[in-house]
């Protein structure tokens, strides 16, 4: 037995009339978990994890809130080629593999993050600087060929979902991004459409998602029109992309622009897409230090976007980039000002659960039941 919490206490002291509430605070310390909230609804409750580190497998305390409260994992970084590519005729999927055989033995299903993270920056440095040789596009080609076709063959039917191309679009004006592999096969929508073609006869039965961070708050218009205008031309040319990854790493305290969102996913599932949350997390650098501020803040603008995301019968899987807030990406990427902690995920440092895991809560019991 733990520690008498405070409910239990109270009931303890308050004696008889007490008992007839003994099963509903017995209910509340057993809350169901949030992926069995999700599952009520048709849908799936997941979040990243890493092969090493805090918010890892290795981390028997973060493993236990995954377990508690997840039905669907994805490699933070261990799926990248930065991880799995160390040259060019080289595989290493050794903390990929960690993962999965955690993810197995738990019985929670994995989906894979990412076949291509179209920037340069994200690119090993040696395929930066790879030389294609005389005839380039067939080098090309055949190198990103080979590398999903290996991942696929190892992998295949351990994963039904995948983030085949991850942010080509590039945010300031709305135009496919360029790397060292798509000057040398000849342009970015090539590059691309080999992809996830190759994807889909690798593993015909296989979501493949393009997926990338537009988001709600002002100034994303352009990446928003860029990747409606990629989404449009996968239908044109008949390729093989199933569903919009939305990462959804929102911004708390800027007014989101709710009308053009709704525009936009609008024409994002007419083009019958399937959507996914792959990555959501709330950035609080424009909120004051106080915790309680910040909390709440971070509360309503995740209850907010999720019930508008909620409202499209074709969102399924709801993944939170990291669960709890030390071991998020946003303690390195996304610093505050004023130095303190940024608070973005579900749970505390104590692994005490925030406003936030309550929004999750209330936003998958809201939610309308998926077909
Ligand atoms: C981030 C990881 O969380 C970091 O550990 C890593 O250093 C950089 O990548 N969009 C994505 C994710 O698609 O892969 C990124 O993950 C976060 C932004």
């Amino acid at each position: 037995m733990g520690p008498i919490t405070r409910r239990e206490g109270l009931g303890l002291t308050l004696g008889a009339a007490a008992i007839a509430f003994a099963p509903q605070v017995l209910a509340r310390s057993r809350a169901p978990s949030l992926n069995s909230l999700a599952a009520a609804k048709g849908m799936r409750f997941g979040s990243c994890i890493a092969s090493g580190g805090g918010g890892s497998i290795a981390n028997s305390r973060y493993t236990g809130l995954i377990e508690r409260e997840c039905g669907l994992l994805v490699p933070e970084n261990e799926l990248k080629w930065q991880t799995i590519r160390p040259s060019a005729t080289t595989f290493d999927f050794t903390r990929f593999d960690a993962i999965l055989d955690y993810a197995m033995r738990k019985k929670i299903p994995v989906r894979g993050h990412t076949l291509l993270w179209h920037r340069s920056k994200w690119m090993p440095k040696w395929l930066e600087a790879h030389d294609f040789g005389t005839r380039p596009a067939t080098a090309a080609a055949s190198m990103m060929t080979n590398h999903i076709e290996t991942v696929f063959k190892r992998y295949n039917g351990r994963m039904k979902s995948l983030d085949v191309v991850n942010e080509t679009v590039m945010p300031e004006d709305g135009t496919l991004a360029q790397t060292a592999l798509s000057t040398a096969i000849g342009g970015t929508e090539t590059l691309v459409d080999l992809a996830f073609h190759t994807a889909r006869a690798a593993a015909p039965g296989v979501q493949l998602v393009y997926n990338d961070y537009m988001s709600w708050e002002p100034g994303n218009e352009k990446h928003r029109t860029g990747v409606l205008k990629l989404l449009e031309g996968f239908r044109k040319r008949g390729t093989p992309v199933d569903a919009l990854g939305v990462q959804s790493h929102l911004i708390a305290g800027r007014k989101p622009q709710e009308r053009e969102w709704r525009d936009f996913m609008d024409a994002v599932t007419a083009m019958k897409f399937d959507l996914l949350i792959t990555e959501f997390d709330v950035r609080d650098a424009d909120l004051p230090s106080d915790i309680k501020v910040r909390d709440r803040e971070i509360a309503a603008t995740t209850r907010a976007y999720l019930d508008m995301m909620f409202s499209y019968p074709g969102l399924r899987d709801v993944l939170a980039w990291g669960m709890a807030d030390p071991y998020s990406w946003l303690q390195g990427f996304e610093p505050r000002a004023d130095g303190r902690p940024t608070r973005g995920c579900p749970y505390d440092g104590n692994f005490v659960a925030k406003p936030m895991r309550t929004a999750f809560a209330a936003a998958f019991l809201a939610a309308s039941k998926r077909g």
